[in-house]
């Protein structure tokens, strides 16, 4: 059993931040995060919260489905950057756009989120639970970006994106790992807990981390950008054995955008004609879960998916998580 993507929906916002912006706060430039990262612009919330992004996106991909609210079963939601630690993305998105009864729940995987996302709705419609599963990815990574690190600073946007997700009698295959040695390769850090029967002093077990500023991304890049370029190819050919089909087989893959030199390496290493990959980060930066879904969002908008196409998905982020999946559209 497959899955079918019915409707899909993006939202990012208006604002949208050049290279030449960047070059004006921090020490850098427009040549350096063009041919480093591929990256030329994002869009930064202003003034909007990831629950409103995510609602936009998932009204179009109702809309877009032809279906009403009430039809959804359950929201799956992933975010690194929610409103609230509770309630979940997902239940605010849920109200927002007024559904009133449906499976509510929030998934962190980080920039690979949409991928477990979409795995986890294709086993509970194997399971005949439910119909029909509306996945919002909705991402303010600039909720945790510190304006003064330019190592960070240039790399991330805003951004939401839904689809709309059944059952279907097609090819389906997925390989979701996570490497959880990388866990402290990128985070965020919370603070730590404050009471008044407190007597102890809370201590992490690595001194960086215990260090590093609350609540604003860290990432080892070098590190992150050799297990990318790893994973990245190795979930493709893993999906694609787990399927029984051939690379060359895949008429579409679209990868995470967190730098379009990873994505180049993961072409090169697949020996897969360039064109098969969807790259869109020129325009958006790194939105981590969104990435995925807005580019399906655009290339469905764009009529560019046809029936029977063999699609790839394939992502990798914080955790360190990593997957892919290929179905037929
Ligand atoms: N402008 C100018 N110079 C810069 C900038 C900048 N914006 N950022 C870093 N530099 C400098 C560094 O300070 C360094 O200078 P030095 O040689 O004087 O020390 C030099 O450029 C080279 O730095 P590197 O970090 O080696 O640069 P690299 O080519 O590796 O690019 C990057 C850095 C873009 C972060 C890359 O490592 C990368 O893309 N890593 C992967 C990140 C990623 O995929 N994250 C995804 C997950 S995010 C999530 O899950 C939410």
């Amino acid at each position: 059993m497959g899955i079918q993507i019915i409707g899909a929906g993006m939202y990012v916002p208006e604002t949208i931040v050049s290279n030449e912006d960047f070059a004006k706060i921090v020490d850098t430039s427009d040549e350096w995060i063009t041919t480093r990262t591929g990256i030329k612009t994002r869009h930064i919330a202003d003034g909007e919260l990831a629950y409103q992004m995510g609602a936009k996106a998932a009204l179009r991909a109702l809309e877009d489905a032809n279906m009403a609210v009430e039809q959804v079963d359950m929201v799956l939601v992933t975010t690194v950057t929610a409103d609230c630690l509770t309630p979940s993305l997902a239940c605010m998105i849920a109200n927002e756009i007024g559904i009133e009864d449906a499976i509510c729940m929030d998934i962190n995987a980080a920039c690979a989120g949409y991928v477990f996302a979409l795995d986890i709705a294709k086993k509970y419609l194997d399971s005949g639970d439910l119909q029909t599963v509306l996945i919002v990815s909705a991402e303010m990574l600039t909720r945790m970006i510190d304006y003064t690190d330019r190592s960070t600073c240039v790399l991330f946007g805003d951004g939401a994106a839904a689809t709309i997700v059944k059952k279907s009698d097609s090819l389906y295959a997925s390989c979701i790992k996570s490497s959880p040695k990388g866990a402290m390769k990128i985070y965020t850090k919370l603070p730590e807990p404050k009471h008044p029967f407190q007597t102890k002093t809370y201590r992490w077990n690595d001194e960086d981390v215990a260090k590093a500023p609350i609540g604003m991304i860290q990432m080892a890049g070098n590190d992150v950008y050799k297990f990318a370029t790893t994973a990245m190819p190795q979930a493709v050919e893993l999906a694609a054995q787990k399927a029984n089909i051939s690379l060359d087989e895949i008429d579409l893959i679209i990868p995470h955008q967190a730098n379009v030199r990873i994505i180049n390496t993961a072409i090169k290493k697949l020996k897969l004609p360039p064109e098969k990959f969807y790259i869109n980060i020129e325009e958006f930066g790194n939105i981590s879960s969104a990435c995925i879904p807005l580019g399906l969002a655009q290339l469905k908008a764009a009529g560019r998916l046809k029936q029977g196409d063999k699609i790839c998905l394939v992502g990798f982020g914080a955790g360190l998580t990593y997957g892919a999946v290929i179905f037929e559209y």
